[in-house]
């Protein structure tokens, strides 16, 4: 599987957020093989710290190509305070806020990684309203509700290229693993008859866009 570069996997480990080593991995080897073949950009859901975006970043760097994430930086519903994955180093004290934006532009900078990534701070279905370019990989991992998964998939599929890629974060078949907006939205691609299932790898799904049908 294709690697990225040593400095990149230390600073993706060191980076605050939520992707295990083998997904990021898994990330890593659909993006430089989506951007590599389409000579596209990439395109994130969920920025947070910009631990998956420096694998992206790092893909697009080698692929001459360029990175966006989108993020509100204000954190997901399970990143509030009281919350299982709130942290309260990333709350401006001023707003009385999560601000997840310093951080991400921290490590991006400390990995050398900032000329290869714009970041588009906002709401992913406003983001997706204005966007105009196809895609060569989506990776969704924004909001976990249903609300914000369905719109983040509906937003953002019909941007895939064809032969592009579309990657779901923390898809779990049993409800005792985890939450099911991604799982639902995962199906639903499936179902819409333009993505076939390339690969999983632990909670990570990567689908291409095969099918003449628009995504639904
Ligand atoms: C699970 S975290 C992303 C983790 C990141 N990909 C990583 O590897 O560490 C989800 C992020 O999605 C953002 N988010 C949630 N809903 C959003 C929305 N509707 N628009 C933009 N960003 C959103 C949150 O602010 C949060 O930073």
């Amino acid at each position: 599987m294709t690697q990225p570069a040593t400095a990149v996997l230390d600073a993706f480990t060191r980076a605050k957020g939520f992707m295990p080593t083998d997904e990021g991995l898994a990330l890593y080897a659909a993006a430089t093989d989506a951007t590599t073949r389409l000579g596209l950009p990439l395109l994130e859901v969920g920025t947070y710290c910009g631990r998956s975006t420096l694998l992206l970043a790092d893909a697009a760097r080698a692929a001459g190509t360029v990175a966006i994430t989108v993020d509100h930086h204000r954190g997901s519903e399970e990143q509030q305070p009281g919350w299982e994955y709130h942290d309260p180093d990333v709350v401006d004290p001023e707003v009385g806020r999560m601000d997840t934006l310093p951080t991400f532009r921290r490590t991006l900078h400390a990995a050398g990684l900032e000329d290869h990534v714009i970041a588009a701070v906002g709401r992913s279905p406003q983001v997706a309203a204005v966007w105009g370019k196809p895609l060569a990989l989506v990776f969704i991992d924004g909001g976990h509700t249903d609300e914000h998964a369905a719109a983040d998939y509906e937003g953002w599929a019909p941007h895939v290229a064809p032969d592009g890629l579309l990657v779901i974060h923390d898809v779990f078949p049993d409800p005792a693993d985890g939450g099911q907006a991604p799982y639902r939205i995962y199906r639903r691609a499936l179902a819409s008859g333009a993505f076939t299932e390339v690969s999983a790898t632990r909670s990570l799904r990567v689908l291409r866009r095969t099918g003449t049908n628009p995504p639904a």
